[in-house]
């Protein structure tokens, strides 16, 4: 309370010293004796240029439209310059330092947002006033949701991070009139609320530069996109479908479900596809890389329903497997694994193992002739359902292999450019 009591104190005093009568003198003083004209730009001797400054003050990221390849940002400006006309002695007016007039009604460059959307429009609008200090230093601080062009590269959807300029230019002056400058602040985002669910700033900088003799303001802003959201809805789903996918090839080919349930499998992704259609980037321009990881995920599921379909049909067989068919081969060397794995010893589930034996005490995979002798004895009792569960076998690891393997570069690849 006693702090309230104190501003209210120096707040009399102040408007004690500088009357009404004070502001109207000043304001006749300078709009009509010294006739101010806005149309005049503001210094004394017009071949010297006015330097504006410009300093940008971010609120906050409200969107980006991957389509239109447009953020957009919620800001305001302070831009500053000297005013030579509008200075006046405060001492000839009750020690009055300071006034505020409506935008309208003082000369302002045309500064505008260059790279926007929408036409050029003015910045701030006619209700706003701007501080004139008596120095003829003038503060005006123009509010702005900007527009502006931004080009998204979604290679690494959604792990990508943006740099996104937004140009401010004197549209009519050229640098020998107006020059603009990064004022003391330069970008600030102190104000800058994290409101925006999918995207925060990462770094923001700020240039002015010279083009073909126009001065120009460059605001940078880096932005990346939060992925948790992408994470926990596309990417962890679609590994999950897919190791469920790979479990089709754990199912015997003979039980007729299996089909059934790898068709399932293949029906969920379509469907899951659908819904997160939606959220994918809508750019024809790059390919994300988590498409190509969809798509080789996809694939392997179209592949693991045609192969079920023909081992279905070829389980039943009776006969003996042709020696030229790929299955055979496949099933030997499965047989040859599983013989090394159990190390030689003879038991009950390797029994193809035990044909070999001839008085060895185990497999010598380095024995050139027991190797060849052993294969000639088994390619007459391999049939059709080893071939298939051989080939079962394979394709589970082949597949879990590809899953991580594809899973880890789509991560790793994302990971490094951040
Ligand atoms: C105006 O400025 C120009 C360039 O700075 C200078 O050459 C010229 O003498 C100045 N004129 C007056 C009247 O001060
Ligand atoms: C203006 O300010 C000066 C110094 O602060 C002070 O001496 C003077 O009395 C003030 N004038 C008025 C009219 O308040």
């Amino acid at each position: 309370m006693k702090n309230y009591l104190f501003i209210f104190a120096i707040f009399i005093g102040y408007a004690y010293c500088q009357t009404d009568t004070d502001a109207k003198n000043l304001l006749t003083n300078l709009f009509t004796t010294q006739s101010y004209n806005k149309l005049v730009r503001p210094t004394r001797n017009q071949s010297e240029p006015t330097a504006i400054w410009i300093e940008f003050f971010l609120y906050g990221i409200n969107g980006f439209d991957e389509i239109q390849q447009k953020l957009t940002t919620t800001a305001y400006l302070e831009i500053y310059w000297y005013d030579e006309l509008l200075a006046w002695t405060p001492s000839s007016y009750g020690n009055l330092s300071d006034i505020f007039l409506p935008q309208e009604d003082i000369w302002r460059p045309d500064i505008a947002l260059e790279n926007g959307f929408k036409d050029l429009e003015s910045l701030g609008s006619k209700f706003i006033h701007a501080e004139v200090e008596h120095d003829g230093l003038v503060l005006w601080k123009p509010f702005h949701v900007f527009n502006s062009r931004c080009k998204l590269d979604s290679t690494y959807f959604p792990f990508e991070k943006q740099s996104c300029d937004i140009d401010f230019v004197a549209w009519a002056f050229d640098e020998s009139e107006v020059y603009l400058a990064v004022g003391t602040d330069g970008v600030n985002t102190e104000d800058a609320t994290d409101s925006n669910g999918q995207w925060e700033l990462v770094s923001s900088s700020i240039v002015s530069f010279s083009d073909e003799g126009v001065s120009q303001i460059r605001a940078t802003l880096v932005i990346k996109r939060k992925p948790l959201f992408f994470i926990i809805n596309i990417i962890l789903p679609i590994v999950l479908l897919s190791i469920l996918n790979i479990f089709t090839f754990q199912i015997p080919a003979d039980i007729g479900e299996r089909m059934g349930y790898t068709v399932t499998v293949w029906l969920s992704f379509a469907v899951f596809l659908t819904i997160i259609s939606a959220s994918l980037p809508q750019s024809s321009d790059t390919i994300p890389v988590l498409s190509i990881y969809i798509i080789i995920q996809l694939s392997i599921g179209t592949f693991s329903v045609l192969l079920s379909a023909w081992l279905s049909r070829i389980v039943g067989r009776a006969d003996d497997i042709p020696v030229y068919l790929l299955l055979k081969k496949v099933a030997l060397m499965k047989r040859r694994l599983q013989c090394a794995c159990s190390n030689g010893k003879v038991d009950n589930i390797v029994k193809h193992c035990k044909i070999d034996q001839n008085g060895d005490e185990h497999f010598n995979a380095k024995n050139e002739t027991d190797s060849t002798k052993r294969e000639k004895s088994d390619e007459s009792n391999i049939d059709w359902k080893e071939g298939v569960a051989a080939l079962d076998f394979t394709c589970f690891w082949i597949f879990i292999i590809v899953l991580i393997i594809s899973t880890l570069a789509m991560l790793m690849t994302s990971a490094l450019q951040n």
